[in-house]
């Protein structure tokens, strides 16, 4: 410490007598003469910065194990926010799902009316059977047409079973034996029956509940896992495609509505797995491609899967009539750009 004082003390000396002279010295001479002082300054810069890091890092050991400190940290955090706002406007950032857009996460929507020209001669959804991938990628998904496959699911477990009811699609949100830790629940829940989410999914079990529907994305790792036992990879997809990574469960139980309802899909490769009844569906071109393309309405039945890439349709969705409907949609990242 005090050696360093020394150090400075003698460079001020040395620069001060410099600065007396500066017209008769050149630009190298003057470089050598603050070499000592820039050189104590940025040591001391340096340390400085060494020490504010290991200072974060301690509080944040501290506050990440104490949920006092945890408190206190949060308390701090939010002030000094809220003293940057003049500076540098962060709110928009508070509603982001993510800080960097990342290019793998989502397809970036149509961007180009050029892409529009995919949709713009499609007026129907085609159903195949006895399909192959090559098939389905050729006369399809390559030029994002949707589909429907009416013979992929007979062999399904949930497909042969008499015993699938409402409860196996609410019980990993209501039972609360199943629970370890932390209760899972689920997301963008809608439904007709206004209630928190845990207790609506309760009363969907209660077989006197008539006139209703609820849909929701399951957006725990646990309840995903749980709903995958009723469905699988479908023959038509070729094993380079990966495992689905969101589902959505949509039930409803005599329900008729005028309107349709548009679920948020995201991710790319979307599968609507009707597993009972049926469900009417709208493919709407996505806002960019709503000059050029028609919408497609059409309805998938009991045992179909409808097969479709989102870069250019919304689904929107009413249900089927009967007293039993029940459908798992499943989402899969999906980039156009790498031939499977
Ligand atoms: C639905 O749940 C019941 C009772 O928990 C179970 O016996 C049945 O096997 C489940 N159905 C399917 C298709 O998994």
């Amino acid at each position: 410490m005090e050696e360093r004082k020394k150090v400075i003390a003698e460079a001020e000396a040395e620069l001060d007598q410099i600065l007396q002279h500066t017209s008769d010295l050149s630009e190298a001479d003057l470089a050598l003469a603050c070499a000592p002082l820039l050189a104590a300054h940025r040591q001391y810069v340096l340390r400085r910065a060494v020490l504010l890091l290991v200072a974060v890092a301690v509080a944040t050991l501290i506050a990440t194990n104490s949920a006092t400190a945890k408190l206190h940290l949060h308390a701090v955090a939010r002030v000094a926010l809220v003293k940057l706002l003049p500076w540098w406007d962060w709110r928009p950032l508070h509603r982001q799902r993510c800080l960097l857009p990342n290019p793998h996460f989502s397809p970036p929507p149509a961007s180009s009316k050029d892409e529009c020209l995919s949709c713009e001669a499609i007026d129907r959804v085609d159903r195949v059977a006895d399909t192959s991938y090559q098939q389905l990628l050729d006369r399809f998904l390559q030029r994002d047409a949707p589909v429907i496959v009416t013979d992929a699911m007979d062999s399904w477990p949930a497909m042969r079973s008499d015993k699938l009811w409402f409860d196996n699609f609410t019980q990993v949100y209501t039972e609360e034996k199943k629970l370890k830790g932390k209760k899972p629940r689920p997301c963008a829940l809608s439904s007709n029956i206004r209630a928190d989410s845990t207790i609506l999914l309760k009363r969907l079990n209660n077989p006197r509940l008539d006139h209703w529907f609820a849909h929701w994305l399951n957006c725990d790792a646990s309840a995903m896992k749980a709903m995958r036992q009723f469905y699988q990879r479908p023959y038509f997809l070729a094993s380079s495609v990966a495992p689905a990574h969101f589902n959505w469960i949509v039930l409803s139980s005599n329900y008729w509505a005028k309107s349709y309802k548009k679920l948020r899909l995201e991710a790319g490769l979307i599968m609507v797995h009707q597993l009972r009844g049926s469900t009417h569906f709208r493919l709407v071109p996505v806002p960019l491609c709503e000059e050029m393309c028609t919408e497609i309405t059409e309805t998938v039945r009991e045992g179909e899967i409808l097969v479709f890439l989102s870069f250019l349709w919304d689904l929107h969705y009413s249900s089927g009539r009967g007293a039993e409907n029940m459908a798992i949609i499943t989402e899969t990242i999906w980039d156009t750009f790498t031939v499977y």
